[in-house]
């Protein structure tokens, strides 16, 4: 877009503000306002921070990150293999990091994630001699593991994705080394634990795809079975790793419906939208996935055409609407990376891939899409 047209869109937003605003619908902000405040009466806004990011090597982000976000998730410092590599070694090094930075930035913080099937070490599952651990044993390990992640950063850490990713796409239980040897109760033991070390965190269970009407139920009835143990369910994190032709805005409309029916918020906790071909057949975030490059595969290396990127911005306005219409049980949106240049994106499936899949371009810069998510605060799309 070129830049009169873009401080037109940016007049026009904050003219809409304002206009809202006045009908009581938003309260005023600064016309040069960031995406915190102008939908601090929604929900929060966050990102995901990598070292760079925390560790304030990434200078240029530092002043988006201010400027636009007010939770954060790391993407990858407090995974299993990173915080708990070996047997009784904790690594707090990075995660430290990033915790200290949300306190300097006044971030609400959040930690992710404990117990996933995925980046977790092959020696969690089985004895010093290779063989598969019992259920109590394997209970010991997560109860250790939490107790030692969760306890370090107590007070601090204000919210966690407790559980990653075990549904199946139909909404069964995932066949993972947690649920093969505890049974389909680990989720239970997992929360229960995490809510023991720390009472006063929010705690999540977290997952992709939960747009397919199945896999939905399948968390809404796992939150359910959790709560009915006693130990509470702050939310949902609904990922959105999105593509620009899946999930269409009724089937995300249709999320939050069934969630606010079962009275359980839903946040969106790793937001993105995918603009390349897909490289495989289905519409999985599953980190397992690989495909070979391919040149059609990668076809805007060179830049991003307008087409696409008018597109682009289409697509987040008709995703905020929906965000939007629901920000009653949503507490925060949740973008996968900071700019188009963080993303994981640019790697998975396919490794060396330029995508464009954030508000932000390389140069931190905000892309027309960032216009249309901003035009939907205040509106009256309902
Ligand atoms: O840190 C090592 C580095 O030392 C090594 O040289 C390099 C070589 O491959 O790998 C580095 O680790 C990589 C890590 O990201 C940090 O960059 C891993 O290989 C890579 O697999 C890992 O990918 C992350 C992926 O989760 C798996 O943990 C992505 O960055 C991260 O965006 C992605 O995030 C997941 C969420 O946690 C859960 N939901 C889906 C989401 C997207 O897949």
């Amino acid at each position: 877009m070129r830049n009169s047209t873009r401080r037109l869109a940016l007049f026009s937003s904050a003219m809409l503000l304002a206009a809202c605003s006045q009908q009581g619908t938003q309260a005023p902000v600064p016309a040069n306002a960031g995406l915190k405040d102008i939908f601090k009466d929604a929900f929060r806004v966050g990102t995901a921070l990598s070292p760079r990011q925390f560790n304030e090597t990434d200078t240029a982000s530092i002043a988006l990150i201010d400027k636009h976000f007010n939770i954060t998730t790391p993407e990858n410092v407090l995974k299993w293999e990173v915080v708990h590599p070996t047997r009784g070694t904790f690594s707090y090094v990075q995660s430290d990091g990033y915790v200290a930075f949300g306190e300097r930035h006044h971030m609400f913080i959040t930690g992710h994630t404990l117990v996933w099937h995925s980046q977790t070490p092959r020696w969690v599952f089985e004895d010093t001699l290779g063989k598969p651990l019992t259920r109590a044993a394997l209970l010991a390990v997560m109860k250790n593991h939490i107790e030692n992640v969760v306890g370090r950063y107590k007070g601090r850490i204000n919210g966690w994705d407790v559980v990653n990713e075990a549904l199946n796409e139909d909404g069964t239980m995932r066949q993972s080394p947690w649920m093969r040897i505890i049974g389909d109760d680990f989720p239970i033991k997992a929360f229960e634990y995490a809510h023991a070390v720390d009472p006063q965190a929010e705690l999540y269970y977290n997952d992709y795809n939960l747009e397919t009407p199945a896999k939905r139920d399948g968390a809404i009835a796992l939150v359910k079975r959790i709560r009915a143990a006693g130990i509470p369910v702050t939310a949902i994190g609904s990922q959105d790793h999105h593509k620009m032709d899946w999930p269409s805005a009724a089937l995300t409309d249709s999320m939050f419906t069934a969630f606010r029916a079962a009275n359980i918020h839903g946040n969106v906790t790793e937001l993105d939208i995918d603009v390349l071909p897909r490289a495989t057949n289905n519409n999985t975030a599953d980190v397992a996935v690989r495909a070979q490059m391919q040149a059609r595969l990668n076809p805007y290396a060179a830049g991003l055409p307008d087409s696409v990127q008018t597109a682009l911005a289409r697509r987040y306005g008709e995703i905020f609407k929906v965000y939007w219409k629901h920000r009653d049980i949503i507490d925060r949106i949740t973008f996968w990376g900071v700019t188009d240049r963080d993303s994981w994106l640019n790697g998975w499936p396919v490794p060396g891939r330029t995508n464009y899949p954030l508000l932000f371009d390389r140069n931190g810069k905000p892309k027309p899409a960032y216009d249309a998510v901003v035009a939907v605060a205040g509106s009256s799309a309902r």
